[in-house]
């Protein structure tokens, strides 16, 4: 086995330091109203909401994930001179989204773990994990009930995210190799709907708080897609090299679910590519270690890492055409890159 990829892509070991100072300002501005909105549930989901958020925890860094949509809503609302407060609803509302969004994304992948500890599901039981996500759902959409145009951003990002889990539900059961194979287009746009649409509604929405027109939104929306889909690219990697000691997440998951990742498509794409397809059927534990040795072996880690800075650098190519303020441009900027260099 190869050591665990840190998914070293552009960054610095002071990148991540700046980039933690960045997100931790943002969970303490955004932690009250977000205690304050589970208040309002019954309290028997306020306790699964608390469960899924992390709250109350000793252990809380790891426990309440790393609060990157939260931030990346600050940062829309500072990229369009307002201060970071002008946020806080839009932040509340994707954050409630992305913990709902898991509940259920952990029951339809089966998985276990999440953040180190029993998910939602497997803790409570499958429905009552089902309705805690349905209540975050219903609570983000309160959240932003006084701005009809705030609604409309995120269920246009939930449309999309629909999109992108059905696609990744179905690219399961499509074969490995042959004309019905996934693609690597396929699988991009996929990315993009499942995770770059909630980042990008995340920039777009603080960005709308904080002022901005609807062009500008539209262009960090774009910024954030851009992110999302590397930021997936990094997820994917981490699901086969990552030390689930830090991801708090199962390893070779992903591949025991036949789910088409990006470094397996990219491997399947080179002439190891029926070898591979071959271990990947049998689904047993010695083929799954096999075809991760066979994918890092015929490239496909490195193609995935290549796709992945590529998405950045096409998320900073972007933010230049964007007129903003320096000093929030500039923590997005270190944002970016510490999340494809990430561990967790
Ligand atoms: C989750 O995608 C995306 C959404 C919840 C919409 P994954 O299934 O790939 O993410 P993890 O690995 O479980 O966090
Ligand atoms: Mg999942
Ligand atoms: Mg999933």
């Amino acid at each position: 086995m190869t050591a665990p990829v840190t998914a070293d892509v552009l960054g610095t070991p002071r990148t991540d330091l700046d980039a933690g100072r960045i997100l931790r300002r943002a969970r303490d501005l955004i932690a009250p109203a977000l205690a304050e909105a589970v208040a309002t549930l019954h309290p028997w989901v306020a306790e699964m909401a608390d469960y899924a958020l992390g709250r109350g925890e000793g252990d809380s860094g790891r426990r309440q994930g790393k609060g990157v949509r939260q931030t990346l809503a600050v940062l829309g609302a500072e990229l369009a001179g307002a201060p970071a407060s002008a946020a806080v609803p839009a932040a509340v509302a994707v954050e409630l989204v992305h913990t709902f969004s898991l509940l259920h994304d952990d029951i339809m992948d089966g998985d276990a773990l999440r953040r180190g500890r029993p998910a939602l599901w497997k803790a409570y039981g499958t429905g009552p994990a089902v309705l805690a996500g349905d209540a975050l759902f219903a609570l983000a959409v309160e959240t932003l009930s006084t701005a009809p145009a705030a609604v409309r951003r995120l269920t246009g990002a939930l449309g999309d995210l629909v999109r992108g889990q059905a696609d990744d539900l179905l690219f399961a059961h499509r074969p490995w190799t042959g004309p019905e194979r996934v693609t690597v287009g396929e699988y991009e746009t996929m990315a993009e709907h499942k995770t770059g649409a909630l980042l990008g509604c995340a920039l777009a929405l603080g960005a709308h708080f904080g002022g901005a027109d609807e062009e500008t939104a539209s262009a960090l929306d774009r910024v954030g897609r851009h992110l999302g889909v590397a930021f997936q690219i990094v997820d994917d990697l981490l699901g086969i090299w990552g030390d689930p000691g830090l991801t708090g997440k199962p390893v070779h998951g992903d591949l025991r679910e036949g789910k088409k990742t990006l470094p397996v498509l990219a491997a399947l794409d080179t002439p190891s590519g029926p070898e591979l397809a071959e271990l990947l059927a049998a689904r047993d534990d010695l083929g799954v270690l096999r075809a991760v040795a066979l994918v890092e072996e015929a490239g496909g880690r490195a193609a995935a890492l290549h796709e992945a800075r590529r998405h950045l650098a096409a998320a900073d190519c972007l933010l230049d055409s964007v007129p903003c303020s320096p000093r929030p441009a500039a923590e997005l900027r270190t944002v970016l890159r510490a999340l494809t260099r990430r561990t967790v």
